[in-house]
């Protein structure tokens, strides 16, 4: 079985950025799941579900328009290029708006559940697996798993400088979804209990990346002892 590297967080802990190098690293795929949520909530907002922030219908509503649509995640140029009904949605989805109604969406079990098996199958060749529940629920036997996080204030400043927003907006935004993320019912936003903590508040990107690829390599050889 090929190594599987789960990293999750909160949003702006660097996550995408550190999980695309260190997957051109080692020459296995990056999975963004994140994006996975943001196209069903794009889709949902499109078929006239969401009002505002709010998403207005029954779980078998929900089911039967997610039954209408096949979303999938190819790994191609050091990117993971998500598709939506075989159009590339990639750049659409990076808002901070989408972010926030992924958020919104994420926290209903119907779409986690609709969305499990497909990261699951994603993940079948290993690769750097990025996004909230994926050391607990997704992947929970994955060989590697990173709780990266950072403090609110400095995830707002990578936010804001990454999406060119005001830092004040980026900062309200992070509360919101981290509220959310964390106190959802369903697969919260959580340290897997084995999992290795990283603050990443006064670290370079290159060393979160060492950090990682560190933990990486005494695991790949404790594998192989085995
Ligand atoms: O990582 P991101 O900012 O693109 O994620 C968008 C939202 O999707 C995030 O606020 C919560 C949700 N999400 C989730 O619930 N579980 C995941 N594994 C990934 C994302």
């Amino acid at each position: 079985m090929p190594i599987r590297i789960a990293i999750d967080g909160p949003a702006g802990s660097g996550k995408g950025t550190v999980s695309r190098i260190i997957a051109k690293k080692l020459g296995i795929p990056y999975i963004e799941t994140g994006a996975l949520y943001r196209a069903v909530a794009y889709y949902l907002r499109q078929r006239g579900l969401i009002e505002g922030r709010e998403l207005r219908a029954s779980d078998r509503e929900i089911e039967r328009v997610l039954g209408e649509v096949s979303i999938t995640q190819k790994y191609a140029d050091g990117e993971a290029r998500t598709y939506l009904n075989g159009e590339d949605v990639t750049d659409l989805i990076r808002s901070a708006e989408i972010g926030q109604l992924a958020s919104v969406v994420s926290a209903r079990r119907v779409v986690r559940d609709y969305l499990l098996e497909l990261q699951r199958r994603l993940a079948e060749n290993g690769g750097v697996i990025e996004g909230r529940d994926i050391g607990t629920v997704v992947l929970p036997d994955a060989e590697v798993k990173i709780f990266l996080t950072a403090d609110l204030e400095e995830r707002a400043r990578r936010k804001a400088s990454q999406l060119g927003i005001p830092y004040a907006e980026a900062l309200k935004e992070l509360r919101e979804r981290d509220e959310r993320d964390t106190n959802r019912e369903v697969a919260p936003l959580r340290k897997a209990p084995d999992a290795i903590l990283i603050d990443s508040t006064n670290m370079s990107v290159e060393e979160v990346v060492e950090r990682i690829m560190d933990i990486a390599r005494r695991r790949l050889e404790e594998k192989n002892r085995r």
